[in-house]
């Protein structure tokens, strides 16, 4: 059998740079390996762990299968759907808790970091948010996650769930393992940190024109654009580090010899940068414009999809009902 690959983003919004390189890349690449089943999710039901506007959730969820379509994945190769209509997984997670300690959901940086965000919202949702991912990828047997370096601390918990149930019931899941891409790990414009939907000024979207790009590279901090030696942190490094991403490892050598010797002008690096980083995301515009309108064909593939998960996610969830003993359907 093919092994199988499973990925999802959270309905929050619109896809920036860092979900596409860090994720989709890496989703597109393995969509296109004939060794591998991939399967790509929508996480809607993630979505609702941290506020959210309950108006605005379907239009959101609907805009990342939009994105998705739009860069390339394809619905004949890779099923492609919408984690609440597939019903299964909150009903392997609720499973999955039975084997996860409280104070290891706790300890978890990625939960430390959400309530310090969202003070007022440490829900048990957001502290189960590993165990529904384990969830996810599990249910499907997938072995490989195309995901950001920032899901690693997940990743390990799913692996922790799977040998738990193997111990305890004698399931057979996989250790699934991340699937890194070249920008596994995009920093944020705003000069520290990622770059990340919360926070404003770190952030460029897929779906943004040359002009907004121009505009929110302007914003990126730079400094004095010479010195002895190039610097690795902070926002000088970052949009090199863009440079390198978006015009290559050449372009961004020269750069650097330059930030050494003659010294950088920033205005004219931000301006090649953001007509690099346009050039890729307009043809990703243009047939996300022409998606807008086929809506007949985007209900088909989102119905489809929900069906062919269901069909491989109910006998991974009938198996391990029985495994822990639970009562048959007669
Ligand atoms: P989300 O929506 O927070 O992020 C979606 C994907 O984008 C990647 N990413 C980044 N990669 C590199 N640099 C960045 N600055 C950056 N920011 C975001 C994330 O690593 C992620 O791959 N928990 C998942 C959603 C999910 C999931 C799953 C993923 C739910 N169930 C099962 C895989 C398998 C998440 O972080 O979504």
């Amino acid at each position: 059998m093919k092994k199988r690959v499973l990925s999802g983003i959270r309905a929050t919004g619109r896809l920036h740079l860092g979900n596409y390189l860090g994720a989709v890349k890496g989703m597109l690449e393995l969509q296109s390996r004939d060794d591998l089943h991939t399967l790509y999710m929508v996480a809607d039901l993630h979505a609702l762990t941290t506020p959210y506007n309950k108006d605005e959730l379907k239009t959101k969820t609907r805009e990342v299968v939009l994105d998705y379509l739009a860069i390339g994945l394809d619905p004949e190769k890779s099923i492609i759907f919408i984690q609440s209509q597939v019903p299964e997984h909150t009903e392997l997670f609720y499973l999955f808790s039975t084997v996860v300690s409280l104070a290891r959901m706790q300890h978890l940086p990625t939960y430390k970091d959400k309530i310090k965000q969202y003070p007022n919202a440490s829900t048990v949702a957001l502290l189960n948010y590993p165990v529904l991912m384990a969830s996810d990828i599990l249910i499907y047997n997938a072995s490989l996650v195309p995901v950001g370096i920032d899901q690693e601390p997940h990743l390990e918990v799913a692996r922790e769930i799977a040998r738990k149930m193997n111990d305890a019931y004698g399931t057979n899941f996989p250790q699934p393992l991340r699937f890194a891409t070249s920008g596994e790990y995009i920093p944020s414009l705003a000069g520290e940190g990622k770059m990340s939907k919360s926070i404003e000024g770190s952030y460029i979207n897929l779906t943004d024109d040359l002009k907004t790009i121009q505009k929110r590279l302007a914003g990126a901090p730079t400094d004095s654009g010479k010195g002895e030696t190039v610097p690795t942190t902070g926002g000088v490094a970052n949009l090199l580090k863009f440079v390198e991403l978006f015009e290559g490892k050449d372009r961004y050598k020269q750069y650097a010899l330059s930030y050494m010797h003659e010294g950088i002008r920033y205005g004219d690096l931000k301006k090649e940068l953001a007509d690099a980083i346009y050039k890729e995301l307009k043809p990703i515009q243009e047939i996300r414009a022409e998606l807008e309108h086929k809506t007949t064909y985007v209900d088909e593939v989102i119905k489809n999809g929900a069906e062919k998960a269901r069909k491989i996610a109910s006998e991974t969830v009938k198996e391990v009902k029985e495994k822990m003993g639970l009562c048959k359907i007669k």
